[in-house]
């Protein structure tokens, strides 16, 4: 184990290497690995090879908790024959991860060929490349993302990033970063897609709670692939065209007996059954009018 500042490199179960945060005491990726799950939870869900192909002009993607850098450059690897521009925005309020992972780029092993790229985004917050059949554009804004985005008398800055058409959702767990998992922040996001514009949106936990969260905020909401860590996620999306396992209403009625179902109102983690009101708006949520 080799340590620097507030991160750590550790060996996994399987042998692979993954970044550790001392102060979350949380590993990025901690069963399969960094590439691994990026695969399975956003490449393969997401079935972004064959939603790029067929697109045409720049396809947007945002990585929000850019961290170590390990799911933006799976998807740009996977992608990279394709002939499309790929936009790509990263969110953290850290640069430190990246800072750390590019000092221990041999140990982790996927940055291959595109360290230059990064040392540029660190620095600059900003980065063009050529990469394979394609060009790339990649933006860091460096800021505290539920701050950033959430609407504010019309002029937030969020309101002029480019649209996505897919969104990379990797933040710690609820538990120990329960900013980046209330209602309010997903309300937040789902205001800022474009309506026209398919977006789905994976992550790795299939928590009660989350559905309700993401569902209060007017995504659809559906069961997501395992990923080898997990034996389901959740995938989000502002169409039920991008989900393939919608939830329905056997969740729905599953949900009433849950202990741990209201959403996070405010960025304190706890447990509680759902409230009559929850109830009653999750109810009348398009998806399951259209699921009976
Ligand atoms: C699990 S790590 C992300 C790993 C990363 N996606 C990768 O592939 O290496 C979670 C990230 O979320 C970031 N984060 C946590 N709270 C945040 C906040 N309030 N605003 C922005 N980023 C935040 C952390 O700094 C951390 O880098």
């Amino acid at each position: 184990m080799q340590t620097a500042s507030a991160y750590q490199i550790v060996t996994l179960a399987n042998g692979t290497r993954s970044v550790h945060s001392l102060s979350h005491r949380e590993t990025f990726h901690p069963v399969i690995g960094p590439v691994a799950e990026a695969e399975a939870l956003y490449v393969r869900q997401l079935k972004l090879v064959e939603r790029v192909r067929e697109h045409e002009g720049e396809f947007v993607i945002w990585d929000v908790g850019l961290g170590a850098a390990a799911n933006a450059l799976t998807v740009l690897r996977a992608t990279r024959e394709l002939p499309v521009k790929i936009r790509m925005v990263s969110f953290d309020h850290s640069a430190e991860p990246l800072r750390f992972a590019l000092q221990h780029t041999e140990a982790l092993g996927y940055f291959d060929g595109y360290e230059q790229a990064l040392e540029k985004l660190v620095e600059n917050k900003q980065t063009t490349f050529a990469d394979g059949a394609r060009s790339v554009e990649w933006d860091f804004h460096l800021a505290d993302f539920p701050s950033l985005v959430q609407p504010d008398a019309g002029n937030s800055p969020s309101a002029l990033f480019p649209k996505p058409h897919a969104i990379l959702f990797d933040a710690f767990s609820p538990a120990k970063n329960p900013a980046m998992w209330t209602q309010p922040l997903f309300a937040s996001l789902f205001r800022l897609l474009d309506p026209a514009r398919p977006c789905a949106m994976p992550t790795y936990s299939r928590s009660t709670m989350l559905r309700v969260s993401l569902l209060l905020a007017g995504f659809f909401v559906g069961a997501g692939h395992a990923t080898g860590e997990k034996e389901e996620t959740t995938i989000a999306a502002n169409t039920l065209n991008l989900l393939d396992e919608p939830l329905d209403r056997s969740w729905l009625s599953r949900v009433k007996r849950s202990t741990s179902a209201e959403p996070l109102w405010e960025p304190v983690y706890r447990q509680a059954p759902l409230t009559p009101e929850t109830w009653d708006k999750l109810c009348e949520h398009p998806q399951f009018r259209q699921t009976v």
